[in-house]
């Protein structure tokens, strides 16, 4: 769960130590057919999570790993404190709360027990998944919690994920081109991006879902937050979402990255772009992408909230940076 750095560094740091010795061969285990890292997940933990009690004014957010949903955690905890107006007391109390009952940056991170223990925590939670929607708990849409789901580009989504798994000790190492194949096999800590958005796509007509991508917040990160902001109710004024703006931009997370990411903070915040794709994508590589988009999401709502054509396609238009 958010709302404590300090504890989220050090949980990092500890997955970073732990990588270190690990075989390549021990560092996924499956659960219901999907990959997940060891260091972070364990099978006791994912069958404990139907316990996990929703309640309706939860802040969640779903999306399939370096979507950047490191980025989007820090924008709904911005925006979730600037609304509520948490005095300084209060917010210390938040991060000494989440501290002693061991929350963890992602609902199926951590112990069997988490569940229970977040019971207890007495302020409005912010959920972080990369759960696809037939592995979170029932009591998330029982309950009606708002999800945000955030999407970004498959091409990018790789080429961030295969610098990631090259750069966290925790994870195995590739070439790019094994990588390629990995990726697209769904041979990766959650699966199969094509699966993720696909399953997704089936909920976005409920009135409790609301996407967002990647690319929309590049393209104008005022905008894209005052969606968020009326999505979950928050309350802010022009200048308070300048504020928040201006406190999620790639610099400036990059510059506190080692307060809230510990020693993997540049590994998080890499680039920041769009269409780094091009420093890797091979001719037939593209291809075989523009295949699968086709075949498995080009006419899905989510797929067209991609904008591929613009974003994936070799001779797309200019892009934000
Ligand atoms: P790159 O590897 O392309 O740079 P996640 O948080 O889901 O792991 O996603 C990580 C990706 O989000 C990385 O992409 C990272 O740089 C990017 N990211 C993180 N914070 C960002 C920000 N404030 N603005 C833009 N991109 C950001």
């Amino acid at each position: 769960m958010s709302k404590n750095r300090q504890h989220a560094a050090e949980f990092l740091d500890k997955a970073l130590a732990d990588g270190v010795n690990m075989r390549e061969e021990e560092m996924h285990f499956s659960y219901n057919g999907v990959l997940y890292p060891t260091v972070v997940c364990n099978p006791d933990t994912f069958k404990a999570l139907e316990s996990f009690e929703a309640r309706k004014d939860d802040v969640i957010l779903v999306g399939y790993p370096k979507t950047g949903t490191n980025w989007l955690d820090h924008i709904l905890s911005t925006l979730e404190s600037t609304a509520a107006k948490y005095t300084e007391e209060e917010l210390k109390q938040q991060v000494a709360i989440g501290k002693e009952l061991a929350m963890a940056q992602r609902l199926e991170f951590g112990d069997p027990e988490i569940y229970e223990r977040m019971k207890k925590f007495p302020y409005r939670r912010i959920l972080i998944t990369h759960l696809h929607p037939q592995a979170l708990p029932t009591s998330i849409f029982k309950k009606k919690a708002k999800v945000l789901v955030l999407i970004r580009n498959p091409k990018d989504t790789a080429v961030s994920y295969f610098h990631f798994s090259n750069g966290m000790t925790c994870l195995p190492t590739s070439t790019w081109d094994q990588f390629f194949t990995k990726f697209m096999t769904g041979k990766v800590g959650w699966g199969s991006y094509f699966d993720h958005v696909a399953e997704w796509d089936k909920y976005i007509n409920d009135e409790n879902i609301m996407a967002i991508s990647y690319e929309e917040l590049k393209e104008d990160l005022n905008l894209g937050l005052k969606k968020i902001a009326k999505f979950f109710d928050f309350f802010l004024t022009e200048e308070e979402i300048q504020n928040v703006a201006e406190k999620s931009s790639f610099k400036a997370m990059k510059e506190k990255s080692s307060e809230t990411h510990g020693s993997a903070g540049d590994i998080f915040f890499r680039r920041g772009t769009i269409g780094d794709w091009r420093s890797l994508f091979s001719e037939a590589q593209n291809q075989e992408m523009d295949r699968r988009f086709e075949e498995r999401l080009a006419g899905t709502k989510l797929g067209a909230k991609i904008k591929y054509d613009i974003y994936c396609k070799v001779r797309g238009d200019k892009q934000p940076s």
